[in-house]
């Protein structure tokens, strides 16, 4: 669960149909303007598309924006002012993207940090320590692991855009013009699998370690940085066979309750509504819904929401191998422990999500209460979903509501929106994310 952080602005993640990636062709985005804003498919349509806006729906709908036309790469996001974009939104996205696209050069500088460090350990020290293989091969499987977390986040950017003149900025981010540049280079461009070889941004080819360019000041925020490494963290809990103990524990039993609680006769598949706010990515959902509920998720972490994007939508067949504690020194027992790879997915998300896709939409009071079986939406849970009320069967959160500020407002806000009769299931910490930054 991720430590300490500062407190949001308002809208930290996407915000309520700030940011709408949908795959129109399937889950049409409907109803009003705060209703879903983030719908996930569980089959490989045509290509996404991709929309960001805030205040001009026509444009988000539309996927392009009328003032960037291919070739012009140069735009300022204050540009899409014009056009309606909100230019904080596109910002924070392209933000985002620049995170992923430059996960490889903060890991360069981390790897680069430990040689480093070895080095200047005291000769008189240094027959106490394998100086030779931390130099060596430590560093060699540091630095091959690195390349393979980073060749996954620069697919999850590839989905996400970063060859659309309207997503990147030449001027403000760098880092997305080296990605599209390299990537571009790759045979087969960003249509190719996702082999990239070794030509990633920041991350030259042949041996280790990289060369980095260190001149150069990363875009990326430490706390955007931080974000990477956490939605890493969590593939290896939702989508690894490593998580599986750790799923078994949090996941099966609020499973288990939802069972006990709002049993499914024959023919009741997707009878019952389930929110779950602070989604991850998006495994617990999928569960819930292979259980025969209709599922929506809530996330507002654009790391996360992009990644679980690609892990249901832009995989294919694939599967990875990560390393998703590479980043980290700590509870190594034995050296290596920390590069060790997971293989990702542990199953694909199209055998938890199996139902025809047309199938079961008959819950509808009126356009804007549809929702298909599964879903995920994005952007910050109370404003999300400030107009829902009555119209959960059940809100299951897993490690969520230590996420609350102020806990009052969040158990408020799941009273109104669930059903008089309904069920809040919980499990999860009591960790208080924001009681140290709060006054008091
Ligand atoms: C500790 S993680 C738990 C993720 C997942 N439920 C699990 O158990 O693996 C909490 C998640 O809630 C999300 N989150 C926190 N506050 C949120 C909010 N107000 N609205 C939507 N998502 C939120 C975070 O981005 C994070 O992904």
């Amino acid at each position: 669960s991720p430590g300490r952080r500062r407190r949001p602005r308002r809208r930290q993640g996407p915000g309520p149909c700030a940011a709408e990636f949908c795959r129109s062709a399937l889950h049409p985005t409907r109803g009003k303007p705060r209703t879903p804003s983030l719908t996930l498919a569980r089959t490989l349509p045509p290509p996404i598309s991709t929309s960001i806006s805030s205040s001009a729906p026509a444009a988000a709908a539309s996927g392009r924006c009328a003032a960037a036309t291919a070739g012009e790469m140069d735009q300022d996001p204050d540009d899409h002012v014009q056009c309606g974009v909100d230019p904080e939104e596109l910002r924070h996205f392209q933000e985002v993207l620049c995170s992923f696209c430059e996960y490889g050069v903060c890991m360069a500088y981390e790897g680069t940090r430990r040689v480093h460090a070895v080095r200047e350990i005291p000769v008189t020290d240094r027959t106490l320590l394998p100086v030779d293989s931390l130099l060596n091969a430590d560093a060699a499987a540091f630095f091959a692991a690195a390349k393979r977390n980073a060749e996954f986040f620069a697919r999850v950017a590839v989905g996400q855009g970063i060859f659309d003149p309207e997503v990147i900025s030449s001027q403000t981010f760098a880092p997305l013009m080296d990605a599209r540049n390299v990537l571009n280079r790759e045979p087969g461009g960003a249509a190719a699998g996702h082999g990239l070889g070794s030509a990633l941004p920041g991350v030259p080819s042949g041996e280790s370690p990289y060369v980095v360019d260190f001149g150069r000041r990363l875009v990326t925020s430490p706390h955007n940085q931080r974000k990477v490494h956490q939605t890493l963290h969590s593939v290896a809990r939702e989508w690894s066979d490593e998580g599986a103990a750790e799923r078994e524990e949090c996941f099966t039993p609020l499973i288990q309750e939802l069972r006990r609680r709002l049993p499914l006769g024959a023919g009741e598949r997707f009878r019952h509504r389930v929110l779950l706010p602070g989604a991850g990515l998006g495994r617990l959902v999928a569960e819930v819904v292979s259980a025969g509920y209709r599922a929506q998720g809530n996330e507002f972490c654009y790391q996360m929401l992009l990644t679980s994007e690609y892990i249901l939508n832009g995989l294919g067949d694939t599967t990875w191998e990560l390393h998703p504690w590479a980043d980290s020194c700590t509870n190594e027992v034995r050296r290596g422990d920390n590069v060790r790879g997971v293989r990702v997915p542990d199953i694909a998300p199209q055998e938890l999500l199996d139902f025809d896709e047309s199938a079961g939409h008959g819950l509808a009071d009126d356009d804007s209460n549809v929702i298909p079986p599964f879903s995920m939406t994005a952007g910050e849970f109370m404003e999300v979903y400030e107009d829902r009320v009555a119209f959960w069967d059940s809100v299951v959160t897993c490690f969520f509501i230590d996420t609350a500020p102020r806990i009052t407002e969040y158990i408020r806000a799941l009273y109104r929106m669930i059903k008089p009769g309904g069920y809040w299931i919980n499990l999860g910490p009591l960790l208080w994310h924001w009681a140290p930054s709060l006054p008091g």
